[in-house]
Formats: C-alpha cells, sequence, structure tokens
C-alpha cells in the first residue's frame, strides 16, 4: 500500500518533467526545421565534428562513426535533438549534441544542412558479400515501403537514408534497436528488428552497405563490387 502510494507521488512528479522533455524536444524540432540555414556557420560548427566523421562526412570504415554526408536534412536535425533529449543514447554524441557546443534551434539547422552538402570520397566498409542477396530480399519484403526501393529514405516522413552506410554500423544500429538500447526507433520499428535473425541482419547491413547512396530510383539497384 505505502509502495503504491511512493510510485503515485513518483508519477506525479516525473509526469509532468517528462511531458515537458517531450513537448521542448518536439519544439526545437519544428523550430529547426523552419529556420533558415546559414552554410558558413554550419562549416564553422562542423570543425568539432570532423575529428570522428572526417572532414567529408564518410564517417569511419570500422563503423564505429556513421557516415553522415548526404542525410536528409530533417533526419540530420531529428538524431541531434535526440541525443540531445534522451530519446537517443551515445557517450560522444550526447556531448557533441549538446546545447554547449551547438547552442539552439539555429546551430542545428546550420550544420546539419552543412553535413547534407557533404560528398564522402572513399566507399563505407561492407561486408564479406555472401549474404548480401538474401539481404536484398529481405529488404524487399520488410524495409523498402519506408526506406524506399534504392534505400534512399522519405525527406518528409524523416525516414533516413540507409544506402552506403557502413556495414558495422548498420548492424550495431539494428541490434541496439532490436534490443531496446535505441529509444528513438518506434514501437513498429522495434518489432520488426525483432523478428530478424542474425542471417537476415548480416545480409541487411551487407547489402545495404553495398547500395550507392546517390542512386535515385532508377528501378535496378546496383550492387558495389
Ligand atoms: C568523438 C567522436 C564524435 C564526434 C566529435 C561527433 N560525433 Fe557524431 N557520432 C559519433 C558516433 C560514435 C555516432 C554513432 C552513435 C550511435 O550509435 O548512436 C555518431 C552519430 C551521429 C549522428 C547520427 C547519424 C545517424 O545515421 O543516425 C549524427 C547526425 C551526428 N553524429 C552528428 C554529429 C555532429 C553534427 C557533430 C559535431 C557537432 C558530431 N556528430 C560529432 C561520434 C562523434
Ligand atoms: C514503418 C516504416 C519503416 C519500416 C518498415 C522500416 N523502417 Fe527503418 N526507419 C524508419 C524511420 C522513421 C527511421 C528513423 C527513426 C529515428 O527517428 O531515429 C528508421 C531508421 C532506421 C535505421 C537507422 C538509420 C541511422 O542512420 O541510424 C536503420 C538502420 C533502419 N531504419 C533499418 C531498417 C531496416 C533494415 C528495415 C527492414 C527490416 C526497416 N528499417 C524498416 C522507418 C521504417
Amino acid at each position: 500500500m505505502r509502495r503504491n502510494q511512493l510510485g503515485l507521488i513518483l508519477a506525479a512528479l516525473l509526469l509532468p518533467a517528462l511531458a515537458w522533455a517531450f513537448t521542448s524536444a518536439k519544439q526545437e524540432l519544428a523550430q529547426a526545421l523552419r529556420n533558415v540555414p546559414d552554410m558558413k556557420r554550419g562549416a564553422q560548427l562542423y570543425r568539432q565534428c570532423a575529428a570522428c566523421h572526417g572532414p567529408d562526412g564518410a564517417g569511419t570504415k570500422d563503423g564505429n562513426n556513421p557516415r553522415i554526408a548526404g542525410q536528409h536534412v530533417a533526419v540530420l536535425v531529428k538524431q541531434l535533438v535526440d541525443y540531445r533529449h534522451n530519446r537517443r543514447w551515445d557517450i560522444h554524441m550526447e556531448h557533441y549534441a549538446g546545447k554547449d557546443l551547438l547552442a539552439d534551434a539555429q546551430s542545428l539547422k546550420d550544420v546539419s544542412a552543412y553535413i547534407h552538402r557533404l560528398e564522402p570520397a572513399a566507399p563505407p566498409g561492407r561486408g564479406g558479400g555472401e549474404l548480401a542477396s538474401h539481404g536484398a530480399n529481405v529488404y524487399g519484403r520488410l524495409c523498402e515501403s519506408c526506406h524506399g526501393e534504392s534505400a534512399l529514405g522519405n525527406r518528409q516522413k524523416m525516414v533516413p537514408r540507409i544506402a552506403g552506410q557502413h556495414y558495422d554500423y548498420l548492424m550495431r544500429q539494428i541490434y541496439d534497436g532490436a534490443d531496446g538500447r535505441r529509444p528513438n526507433f518506434s514501437p513498429v520499428h522495434i518489432r520488426l528488428f525483432g523478428r530478424l535473425d542474425r542471417r537476415d541482419i548480416v545480409g541487411l547491413s551487407d547489402y545495404l552497405s553495398r547500395l550507392e547512396p546517390g542512386q535515385h530510383g532508377t528501378g535496378t539497384v546496383a550492387l558495389a563490387q
């Protein structure tokens, strides 16, 4: 009984805080999406990101640091907002997306618009190739409806482009999603990942890492050698 009362009191105290955090994240995202980007400022802000993501936004082949170049602006902004508001967890990014370095919604927009224009020089890290065609098959059945035929995502719906991403980073995101370590995945997305076995995950990550990030819906999907 006492315990229940304590639970209720705690809930009464915590719920408004949670609701506030949720609205402030939504407001910050909406504000950043409305703002007009300043590319020069974006370039300046990006200097502190280049150490890990590379000057061209290519990330690292081992997949520790994702490729962010060319990602849709809205998707980039949303990820930064999510790291700031405890909706995506990573010790590095919670610091680098923090208000000390990116002071306001305008900074989020500036740096994201700059990253969107970057073009990586080197190809991404890829898997062994054996399961890539199995991955293509699973992709067509379970993922294409949202991420698009060529995995280029959807700007309006804030669905990320996942073509040409590093293999190891994709593997990690899928496992993190399935195991509840990435709260910004929707419940539907988490359930979907939960249905995949190891073969599917290896295949999907390998297949996606081999897709050309720049190729737009031509009907055929190019697999890099
Ligand atoms: C110390 C290394 C480091 C620095 C510096 C860094 N990042 Fe990151 N970044 C990472 C890592 C690691 C991840 C993947 C974390 C995860 O798994 O969630 C990441 C993820 C991201 C993502 C999400 C990518 C995706 O595909 O969803 C964005 C966007 C991003 N970083 C932008 C930035 C920006 C902008 C800056 C500079 C203000 C920056 N990063 C600085 C290491 C870094
Ligand atoms: C119902 C629509 C939908 C379906 C189906 C879907 N996704 Fe997603 N996916 C999304 C959205 C929306 C996001 C962005 C979530 C967020 O805001 O972080 C996302 C994010 C991702 C990310 C993270 C990208 C990054 O840069 O960190 C990966 C990886 C991914 N999806 C893979 C898949 C795979 C593999 C499948 C099929 C098994 C799939 N998705 C099916 C909508 C979908």
